[in-house]
């Protein structure tokens, strides 16, 4: 193929299986995020977009360049904070906006510590931004969705560290919590026909975290990673069994199956975007 070939197969498709649809997104100023809305703003997908951090105006402005009629709203709310997200989600219904699709998404890695070095207060914070967040920003969802009688779906970002990452003790620890709050969401939320289904990607880059994690597991002393960074970074690649890392839209695109009509007998799973790493 040729640059332009490229560049245009790189383009989400605007065919409009997510016409009539809006979906709130949070964590949209990070990576993951940014390339959901775009790829279901392309999809015709109206996009609200929340975070705290600045960068949601510049994914917004992205999902407006790949459809006009997008109609991207921006929300700042800290997902810790329940009182903040509700009056979020008043303030939306206030202006005529009700999402019937979810993307929990919003995350932090945390320290790279062994166990016994870890800090209490920050496995305190990890836990409050990727367990307790994705619980409240779920609860204030489905309480303002099911006010409306429409049905909806949820996709809750976990991650493969759900099944031990060394020096990650909280982070693995809140991102089993994910699927198993998953699973009791969507056995909550099926009398109201709304799907809750998780995602846990492995090593997907390039962006923040995977410039994160190598470089502070490389920091952190373990029989698992070398101190080098490019090092750990072959060291993680080579645990994948098809040998790359994962992209932004490659987390997007299992997102965007998961939100779809196409799973719409699809609940309480949880699709590992891992290339094969367990
Ligand atoms: N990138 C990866 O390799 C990877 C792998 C597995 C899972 N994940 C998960 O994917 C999700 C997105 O990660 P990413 O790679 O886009 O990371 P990112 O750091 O680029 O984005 C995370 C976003 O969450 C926002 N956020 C953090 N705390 C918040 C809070 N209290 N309230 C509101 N927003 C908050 C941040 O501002 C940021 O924009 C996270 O849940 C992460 O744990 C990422």
């Amino acid at each position: 193929m040729n640059d332009t070939a490229n560049e245009r197969a790189d383009q989400p498709r605007a065919n409009g299986r997510f016409a009539g649809r809006t979906v709130l997104i949070t964590g949209a100023a990070g990576d993951i995020g940014r390339a959901t809305a775009v790829r279901l703003a392309g999809d015709g997908a109206h996009v609200v977009l929340a975070d705290i951090a600045d960068g949601i105006e510049t994914t917004a402005a992205m999902c407006a360049d790949v459809n006009a009629a997008a109609e991207p709203a921006t929300v700042a709310f800290d997902v810790t904070h329940e009182i903040d997200v509700q009056r979020a989600f008043e303030d939306l219904s206030a202006q005529g906006i009700t999402a019937d699709l979810l993307f929990n998404n919003a995350g932090y890695q945390g320290d790279f510590e062994n166990v016994v070095d870890y800090d209490a207060t920050d496995f305190r914070r990890v836990l409050e931004i990727n367990v307790t967040g994705v619980f409240v920003v779920m609860k204030w969802f489905a309480r303002t969705l099911i006010a409306t009688g429409r049905p909806g779906a949820i996709v809750n970002t976990a991650s493969m560290a759900h099944g031990g990452a060394p020096n990650m003790a909280a982070y693995s620890a809140s991102k089993a919590a994910v699927v198993a709050l998953t699973k009791t969401a969507a056995k909550d939320l099926a009398p109201a026909s709304i799907r809750v289904n998780s995602v846990s990607p492995a090593f997907i880059g390039p962006g923040h975290m995977w410039d994160r994690q190598v470089e502070l597991q490389a920091g952190t002393p373990s029989q698992y990673f070398s101190d080098e960074p490019d090092e750990v970074a072959a060291q993680m690649i080579a645990a994948v069994p098809l040998r790359r890392y994962g992209s932004l839209d490659e987390v997007a695109a299992a997102v965007q199956f998961l939100l779809s009509d196409d799973a719409s007998y699809i609940t309480a799973f949880d699709i590992q975007v891992s290339g094969g790493a367990t």
